[in-house]
């Protein structure tokens, strides 16, 4: 059966990045990429925070003691039961995208007697990331002058403003883009008066997935360059937070699979294996591909990989590697995020299981794992 390796000491790591190169920011651990209890366990030994998309992973949370001041809740698009909640648990750093949503804010309030801290997600290019968001999500600037108008006349409070690039952002230019943008959002809302004191810089920070991305200093560079114009210039935001998801759990990650099958499709042999889209590498329909090992032996070959169902979407990608036969394992590197918890029963296939170990080259080495182009 297919399994997903965590390397805890990765996480770990993945995670003091962040400490390191943006230490005057909180990092919001966005916990759908793997919701997994170790990873919140070691989140919470550096007194992270976290970033939410629902009511329940707020419950999960907090049932795993994490206090409700160190969640966000950043989906902009939510059932009002889901705000009120949210609000009555004490998480009140919550994120709109339209008039509407605003709207159910205000009914929260009086319906809770809380109040919400609200973050607004504006619209940015995701040019250059490979899991792109911008449809679905934030406002386009001619929205703009219609919401802060509302909360002016509501009294709402607009804590803060948020973007996201996309996941798997692999163009620098994305962040260059971006940031001018939040600042045009910014000066208009002192405009209308109200003063937001936050900066969200969402996730999309890239993970080595095969092609060359910007490092994790070189967007801090972008970043801090930007807040040191608007500083200059007298706006200065005192709370800033990012929201890495990928870049924590994904490249801590490692999908085995075994093959279950090889088959000639016309020109190229495909290889059918024990994990596919319904049960841990659904993110490959949109482009996302993973590095690839082989335990096989043999003269390299390119083969198409598909999943075990009997679905023709269950088809991933191509890849070079050892000749394939029934049995092999394939290793697929930088699988820590949205595989295993992004998966299904489909047709009967279980979901992956997730295993946490704390030496993975070891495992790696006794395997005998081949590198393609390498062996
Ligand atoms: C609001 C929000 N924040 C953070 C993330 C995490 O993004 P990533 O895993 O690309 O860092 C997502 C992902 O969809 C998101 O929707």
């Amino acid at each position: 059966m297919a399994k997903v390796l965590i390397d805890r000491d990765q996480v770990k790591s993945n995670y003091q990045d962040f400490l390191k190169y943006f230490p005057d920011f909180k990092t919001a651990y966005a916990i759908k990429s793997n919701p997994h209890q170790e990873i919140i366990s070691i989140i919470d030994q550096s007194a992270g925070y976290y970033e939410t998309a629902s009511y329940s992973e707020i419950q999960y949370l907090l049932d795993l003691d994490i206090p409700a001041e160190r969640i966000i809740f950043s989906n902009p698009v939510k059932a009002r039961e889901c705000i009120e909640n949210a609000l009555v648990a004490g998480v009140n750093k919550i994120s709109f995208d339209s008039l509407d949503e605003l709207k159910k804010f205000a009914i929260a309030q009086k319906n809770t007697g809380k109040k919400v801290h609200a973050i607004f997600r504006i619209e940015v290019s995701n040019e250059g990331s490979i899991w792109p968001l911008r449809q679905k999500f934030g406002a386009h600037e001619k929205f703009w002058d219609g919401i802060y108008d509302y909360i002016r006349t509501e009294n709402l409070y607009l804590e803060g403003i948020t973007f996201h690039v996309g996941s798997q952002a692999e163009s620098l230019n994305v962040w260059e883009l971006a940031m001018p943008k939040a600042r045009r959002a910014f000066e208009k809302a002192f405009s209308y008066g109200l003063k937001p004191d936050l900066l969200n810089i969402g996730g999309g920070f890239p993970i080595f997935l095969g092609r060359e991305i910007p490092s994790l200093r070189e967007i801090s560079e972008v970043i801090h360059r930007h807040l040191e114009d608007w500083k200059r210039d007298g706006i200065i935001i005192r709370n800033l937070y990012a929201e890495p998801g990928r870049y924590v759990s994904g490249s801590a990650g490692t999908l085995i699979a075994n093959v279950i099958g090889v088959a000639e499709r016309e020109n190229q042999r495909w290889v059918f294996l024990d994990a596919g889209v319904f049960n841990g590498m659904m993110e490959t329909i949109d482009g996302i591909t993973y590095p690839t090992l082989s335990t096989g032996q043999g003269t390299p070959e390119t083969v198409m990989l598909c999943g075990p169902t009997c679905d023709s979407v269950d088809r991933m990608f191509e890849v070079t590697i050892p000749s394939p036969k029934v049995d092999d394992r394939l290793y697929f590197s930088g699988a820590g995020a949205y595989t295993h918890v992004y998966s299904s029963n489909f047709n009967g296939f279980k979901q992956p299981d997730v295993q946490f170990m704390d030496d993975y080259d070891a495992i790696r080495e006794s395997e005998g794992l081949l590198v393609p182009g390498n062996e």
